[in-house]
């Protein structure tokens, strides 16, 4: 008897906790819900202060806040879905749509080069290539840099190239000028924040017999005239520049795997403009409009090959500034054409 009773009196308890318990998670369901949907206007605010973006007036800052609240939507959904290899994140694009994030890219149209391709290629024996390679622990990387608002990836991309060879040929890391290439760099194609191409700027360093310093010749994420006291003090030199067989990601795996490559991809999408980490898998075309750099490859902890590349929109974007795309994919031009047009300077 006395169990009887006491077994209905834990039953009614427990039924009472169950009930209580209900009610409470549905009621702080219902606030993180409220929470949500009236926090986006504050995250604008907190996205604003933390990225220093100030708009002209009410009507400016109305429409940036709509197109930030439809990306962080989309993002969010998108990272709700538990089978994706990478995740999107909030970063500095998060006010533009992505017809607005694709005009910002600005590297030349393979087509538009008049560049004649260099027809050696001095990997094409190699035969043995690590498993994995990061040029970034082999101290050929420099730290990630920032290209702003203006469209000059096509130097950046070239730089670090050149800046990994001089390190593997004279066991110096120097950090090298961007803006020299976008300033002085004026008398073929390229055109400094209007775009260029990485061959095209390989041309520009050997024919001027180097490139300066980045501390000598600072970044301004504009275009100005050629300082040529500044363009004259050279710090590295190279060579020659060689194409990497195009459409290829074994011949881009032979060359990555002797020295950091510039290539063009395609970086137009939404999931790259918010790309945050893990190894990309797109969505993405071929319609190269970007110039990044390959400084090295690898398997991550759940099997999938990637490139490690390194990208010129500062830290907040990426991982700390860098991305894993896949590797090996199906497509002979590999994931948003990062096989397409790849080259390297030679020393
Ligand atoms: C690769 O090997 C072939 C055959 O031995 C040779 O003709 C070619 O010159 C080599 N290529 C390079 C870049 O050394």
């Amino acid at each position: 008897m006395a169990n009887y009773y006491s077994n209905k009196i834990f039953q009614s308890i427990t039924l009472a906790l169950v009930v209580l318990f209900g009610i409470w998670s549905l009621e702080s369901n219902a606030r993180i819900l409220e929470d949500s949907s009236s926090s986006i206007r504050e995250r604008h605010e907190q996205w604003m202060s933390q990225h220093g973006r100030f708009y002209e007036d009410f009507n400016e800052k109305e429409l940036r806040f709509q197109i930030f609240k439809e990306n962080v939507e989309r993002i969010e959904a998108f990272n709700s879905d538990g089978n994706k290899s990478y995740k999107l994140g909030i970063n500095q694009f998060a006010d533009l749509t992505n017809d607005e994030f694709k005009g910002r890219n600005k590297l030349k149209g393979h087509l538009c080069s008049s560049i004649t391709r260099a027809p050696t290629f001095r990997y094409e024996n190699v035969s043995v290539v690590p498993p994995s390679i990061d040029w970034r622990q082999k101290g050929a990387v420099t730290p990630i840099k920032n290209q702003g608002q203006c469209g000059c990836c096509w130097a950046f991309s070239a730089v670090a190239a050149t800046e990994g060879i001089t390190k593997l040929t004279t066991g110096k890391l120097i950090s090298l000028s961007e803006q020299e290439l976008v300033d002085c760099d004026t008398k073929g194609v390229d055109q400094g924040c209007e775009g260029g191409l990485m061959d095209n700027a390989f041309k520009f360093i050997i024919q001027n017999k180097g490139l300066t310093t980045e501390s000598n010749y600072p970044y301004t994420a504009s275009d100005g005239t050629c300082n040529s006291k500044a363009e004259s003090n050279h710090a590295a030199a190279i060579r020659g520049f060689e194409d990497v067989p195009a459409n290829s990601e074994t011949a881009l795996l032979k060359s990555v795997a002797n020295q950091p490559v510039s290539v063009a991809i395609d970086a137009s999408s939404f999931d790259f403009q918010f790309y945050s980490g893990g190894v990309f898998t797109g969505s993405c075309g071929t319609s190269l409009d970007h110039g990044v750099t390959a400084v090295g490859y690898g398997v991550s902890g759940d099997g999938k090959k990637y490139w490690l590349v390194k990208n010129s929109w500062g830290e907040s974007w990426g991982e700390q500034g860098y991305i894993r795309m896949q590797r090996d994919v199906a497509a002979k031009e590999g994931l948003c054409g990062i096989a397409m047009q790849a080259s390297y300077p030679t020393a």
